[in-house]
């Protein structure tokens, strides 16, 4: 029963209020929609924090996406075990360098006051959310191996099952709970798109690229300095 609630009826709930939500927010508070900056406050531990982690988790989440859009083709990929090897060594590296940026970024704002003034509460529970996925997911990788092709035998046909408005929780049922709890973490970020800063991905890639770029600079009384 739990099994249903959790794998048949929550990614449509997650999925219904991401949309909801996401559409109620364009059209009431659309200015909201950006990532709040905190670049001017602190920038190099910004920077090392979060280009490391926007390339790896990019990465890792196309490489989930590869495989459940076209499994043939994933399939063969891992056919020879010289590149499947390569393959988990690759996503292995990956999501060590996404979990300690993120935890960089997660330090950065609990021990800069200026930054953690300006963090709110749906920031915190964004990190912690974020980094218990990746750390979930790493764990998944390195202790229940060769999931790159055990996904596509659970995780894919129930992904599938969803889509066709048919859901067959069966397919993960079995999993180990860790490995549940990685695939409930996917739904869990996704119903909480719309209230938090991950809304401005919908706008990066769309408007940053004809927008004129802007310059921010401090307005600072000299005398004062
Ligand atoms: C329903 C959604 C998801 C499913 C079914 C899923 C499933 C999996 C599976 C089976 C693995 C093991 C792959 C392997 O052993 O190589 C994995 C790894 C991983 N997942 Fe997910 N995942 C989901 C969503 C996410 C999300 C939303 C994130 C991040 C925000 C994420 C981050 C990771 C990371 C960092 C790894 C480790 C990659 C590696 O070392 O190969 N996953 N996931």
């Amino acid at each position: 029963m739990a099994d249903v609630v959790l794998f048949a009826a929550f990614p449509y709930i997650a999925i219904v209020l991401a949309v909801v939500v996401t559409f109620y927010r364009y059209y009431t508070d659309r200015f909201s929609y950006s990532s709040y900056s905190s670049q001017f406050l602190e920038s190099r531990t910004l920077f090392w924090g979060s280009v490391p982690w926007h390339f790896g988790i990019l990465i890792i989440l196309l490489a989930h996406l590869l495989a459940l859009l076209v499994p043939g083709v994933w399939q063969d990929l891992i056919a020879a075990p010289t590149r499947l090897y390569i393959l988990e060594v690759i996503g292995l590296a990956l999501s060590l360098a996404a979990l300690l940026s993120l935890l960089l970024l997660f330090g950065r704002r609990f021990y800069t006051h200026r930054i953690s003034v300006v963090t709110s509460g749906m920031d915190w529970l964004l990190l912690v959310v974020l980094i218990a996925q990746v750390a979930l997911g790493f764990w998944v990788a390195l202790y229940y191996r060769w999931g790159s092709d055990w996904y596509l035998h659970t995780a894919v046909p129930w992904l599938q099952s969803l889509a066709r408005l048919d859901p067959e929780a069966e397919f993960v049922s079995s999993l180990p709970w860790l490995v549940k709890l990685h695939m409930l973490g996917g739904f869990l970020l996704i119903a909480l798109f719309p209230f938090t800063r991950l809304v401005h991905m919908i706008t990066v890639p769309i408007t940053y690229l004809w927008r004129p770029y802007q310059v921010v600079v401090w307005y600072r009384d000299q005398r004062h300095a």
